[in-house]
This record gives C-alpha cells, structure tokens and sequence, in this order.
C-alpha cells in the first residue's frame, strides 16, 4: 500500500471516537465518583454534586485512562486513578473560583455564590482528601508519588500566580511557569500515573507524561485566549473574568508588548491598578486582537500541540494514539 492510500486509509482520529473507546471505563469513573462524593454531612453531596452533576469536559480522567489502555492495561487499574484526578481537579475549581471571585462554572452559578466561600473550600478540602483515599487503594507508591506531587505543584502555581496579580510587567517566562504549575502539570500526572498503574515501561510512563504535560500548556492558552475570544454561553463561565481580575495571561501580555508606549497608561490604569470602568474590557478585547495577540496566543498552543502528538511516536498506531493525536488538536481549538 503506498503513503497516500494508507492516508486515506487511516482516517485522523476524533475526540468523539476516543470517548466512544473510553465508554465503559468512564462510567466506572463516574460511578466512583459519584460514590466516593457522599458524606453523612450533608452540605458536602449538596454542594459537591451541584458541581460535579454539572458534567464537565472530564478530559482528566479520559487522559488517565487511555493513557492505561494506551500502555497495554487490560485491568481497571487506571479508574481509582482517574477518580482521583477528577476530585483533585475539582477541588481545585471550588478554591479557584472563591480566589478568582468567579459567579459562573459549568454553566451554573458558582458553590461560592450558593453555599458561601468557607463551604466550598472545606468541600474542596474533602474532594482533595477523597482523593487520597483513592490513591492509596490503588497501593501504587509511585502513582501516590506522582499525584500528590501534582497537588502541591498545582497549589504553588495559584500562589504564584495570586501573587502576581495586576503585573503588566510579567515575563512571559513567569507566565509559561504558572501555567505549567496550575494546569499542565495535572494533565502530566494523570497521564503518567494511567500508565504507571498499567505497568508500563518508564520510557512508555515519561512519553505519556510528557503528552499530557505539552497538552495542558496548549489547553491553557486556548483558555486564556478563550477568556477573551470566547462566549460566556459556551464556556460555561463568564469570558472576561481574567481581564475584570487584572490576571495577566498571554494574550494580555503580547498586547502590552505590541501596544507600546500608546497604551501603557491604559494598561497601568485598568490591570496595574485595578481601575476599571464599563467599556474597558472591550477596548481591551479590541486591542488584544488588532494586534494579533489572540493568534499569537492560539499559535503557541498549536506549537505545545504538536510536541504533544510528537511524544506519543513512541507507540505503535492505533485509534486510540489517533484519538488522543485529536485530542490535542481539540485542546487549541475548542469553544467550550
Ligand atoms: C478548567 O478546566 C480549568 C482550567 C485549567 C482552565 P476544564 O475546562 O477542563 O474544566 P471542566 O472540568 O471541563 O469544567
Ligand atoms: C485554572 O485556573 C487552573 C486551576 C483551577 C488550578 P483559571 O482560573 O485560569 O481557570 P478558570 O478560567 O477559572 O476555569
Ligand atoms: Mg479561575
Ligand atoms: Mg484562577
């Protein structure tokens, strides 16, 4: 068969198809979920199942569990995995929304809003503790390793981030360290640790790694370009969060570089000290993208894209390395 034929042959991979492959791993996903989420204290199912039966893309736990299927698990090895991940990320938006004074998740008014600010960190702290639990069922040291690692990594990502609230002068070096800690480094985890509890080779573990690391980067900055670019009905959550919070993220920063002198008293005034008035944020959106910083930001994410895909050559072809090849393309872009 010549390259062309095996082309047409081969049909590129979809994000529907895989999810279709991970059926019946992702309801076992979702029924430990949903079992691990009740408590005899009964604001903690109210409150974790407003978020959680919200859905959510629950691209996570897929990534651990392809990543398992990936390398060759024939077991249900990867689900307790992949539950903890999910409840890890979980956790995460609760603290992050009462951070980011966020009123709209998944499309619903934010736990926050409804519960109060103390309630949904304490639910975060319980999600994250569930979370252990499940780790240690799955008695891997070092998928425990790998996830609690990503714990921390995550926390120290927010702080720095926190602290580097209304910054136009953030390097883009800084930025790249942010989001890697916040975000990618989950992505990272949960595709590393599907494969540890696989047994894969560590060659095998680092490439899936380092997929899912390359991954988060570019699901990140289509995030942050979303932030701007996006609709608050698709999202699910309010675009132009980042721009009201003073959040410097990439397509903030390119702008304020290419903007130069004409803008810096603008970009002082509405990010640096946080005065903001009603038709800012579209000044903002116009400015970012006439200077092509929306694109900017979309290019860099197809760039962690391709390292993505690059990393998974090491195994041989199959729907499922199509599917998450597609799976990258969907990180950059998506709407939703
Ligand atoms: C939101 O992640 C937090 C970011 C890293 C931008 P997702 O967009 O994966 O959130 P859900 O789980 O689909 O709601
Ligand atoms: C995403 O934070 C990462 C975590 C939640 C740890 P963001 O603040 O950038 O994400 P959204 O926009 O609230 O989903
Ligand atoms: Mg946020
Ligand atoms: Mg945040």
């Amino acid at each position: 068969m010549d390259v062309a034929k095996a082309v047409v042959a081969r049909p590129a991979g979809s994000v529907d198809r895989l999810a279709e492959l991970a059926t019946a791993d992702m309801a076992g996903v979702d029924a430990l979920i949903v079992d691990r989420m009740q408590s005899p204290v009964s604001i903690i199912p109210a409150l974790a199942d407003h978020i959680i039966d919200a859905g959510g893309k629950r691209l996570r736990p897929l990534l651990a569990v392809v990543a398992a299927r990936l390398a060759g698990s024939r077991s249900d090895a990867g689900l307790k995995l992949a539950a903890a991940v999910e409840f890890i990320h979980t956790a995460t938006l609760l603290h992050d929304d009462v951070v980011d004074g966020s009123g709209l998740r998944r499309g619903k008014v934010a736990a926050h809003l409804i519960w109060g600010a103390p309630s949904s960190v304490l639910v975060g702290d319980f999600l994250f503790a569930r979370a252990f639990e499940l780790m240690v069922e799955t008695g891997s040291m070092r998928a425990m390793e790998i996830l609690a690692r990503a714990a921390r990594v995550i926390a120290e990502g927010e702080v720095l981030q926190l602290s580097r609230a209304h910054d136009v002068n953030l390097s883009q070096e800084t930025y790249l360290q942010i989001i890697s800690a916040k975000t990618a480094e989950l992505f990272a985890a949960a595709a590393e640790s599907g494969a540890v509890a696989a047994g894969a080779s560590p060659a095998k573990s680092a490439a899936l790694r380092s997929y899912g690391l390359n991954l988060g980067f570019a699901f990140q900055l289509s995030d942050d370009a979303l932030d701007y670019g996006g609709l608050t009905e698709t999202l699910g959550k309010n675009a132009g969060d980042d721009f009201r919070e003073g959040k410097a993220t990439l397509p903030l920063l390119v702008a304020i570089a290419r903007t130069g002198a004409a803008e810096r008293e603008f970009w002082e005034r509405v990010i640096g000290r946080q005065e903001q008035v009603d038709d800012d944020f579209h000044r903002a959106r116009d400015l970012i993208v006439g200077v092509g910083a929306l694109d900017a930001t979309l290019d860099m994410a197809a760039g962690y894209a391709d390292s993505a895909k690059d990393a998974l050559s090491i195994f041989p072809e199959s729907e499922l390395r199509d599917g998450l090849e597609a799976l990258a393309d969907f990180a950059v872009n998506r709407r939703a």
